[in-house]
């Protein structure tokens, strides 16, 4: 559903122009949950704000449902990211002054959804995540955990055929970690969405079924890990 052609990347600044991404090809199939692993600096956050259609690259092409997000104008592709692209980001971007449920009701406020159906779909939702009885607290209220759940919750409100998130347990303890990414492999199993996962930490991504390794700018590795084979076992061994 998700296809990755010859994408390059350099950020421009004055005459000064820097490489990030080059020459990256790689599909992800309907479903799939896989993570995008690598060291800080490796163009990981680039990559993800180019697939969900933050910003063009200077190359290549990106199709998504078979869809070329590159050659969208800007109407086009904000309509585009409203129905099949969610994001979730490592500092949960929640609206402070907002209860829990509006926060995870919002993208239907803006798809213009009644009031009732906003309602009853971001409270399943929040029982999906755990937090049944939250609805009415405000976010300040919650743990960066549970914050991070909501936020989850928000991101598949469209039930969008992609979920990006970039660094999703960076602001997370160990526990709590393991916590939420269990909640997404659940989430992923569920609701058929796919989920792109860019972590720096190798135990987090080998919680997914494929592991894409990102160094300087290029993609290095392609492993399927043992979590493709025991789905929900646990933490495997990554082999090719
Ligand atoms: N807006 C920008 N302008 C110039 N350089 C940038 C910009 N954003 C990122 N970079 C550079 O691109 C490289 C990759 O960054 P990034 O994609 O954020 O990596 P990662 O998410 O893997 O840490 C880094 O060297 C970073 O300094
Ligand atoms: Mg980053």
């Amino acid at each position: 559903m998700l296809r990755i052609e010859q994408l390059s990347h350099s950020f421009r600044n004055g005459d000064e122009i820097t490489p990030v991404l080059q020459h990256i090809d790689f599909q992800v199939a309907k479903g799939s949950m896989v993570a995008l692993l690598g060291s800080s600096g490796s163009g990981k956050s680039t990559l993800l704000n180019l697939m969900a259609g933050l910003m063009k690259p200077t190359e290549g092409n990106i199709y998504i449902n078979e869809h070329n997000i590159v050659k969208m104008n800007e109407n086009q592709l904000a309509e585009f990211r409203r129905a099949h692209i969610g994001f979730i980001f490592q500092a949960y971007e929640l609206i402070p002054n907002l209860t829990v449920i509006e926060n995870v009701e919002l993208p239907f406020v803006f798809q213009g959804v009644s009031p009732r159906k906003r309602r009853e779909k971001a409270q399943h939702l929040l029982e999906q995540v755990g937090l049944p009885d939250k609805g009415k607290m405000f976010v300040s209220q919650l743990s960066g955990g549970q914050q991070q759940r909501v936020s989850i919750a928000r991101s598949l409100i469209t039930e969008p055929s992609v979920i990006f998130a970039d660094e999703p347990t960076g602001n997370l303890d160990t526990k709590t970690e393991d916590e939420v990414i269990s909640i997404l492999k659940q989430l992923n199993k569920k609701m058929n969405t796919t989920f792109v996962i860019v972590t720096h930490e190798r135990e987090v991504a080998e919680h997914t079924e494929r592991v894409l390794t990102l160094k300087d700018g290029r993609l290095i590795e392609d492993a399927v890990t043992t979590s493709a084979q025991a789905a929900g076992s646990g933490i495997g061994g990554v082999h090719t």
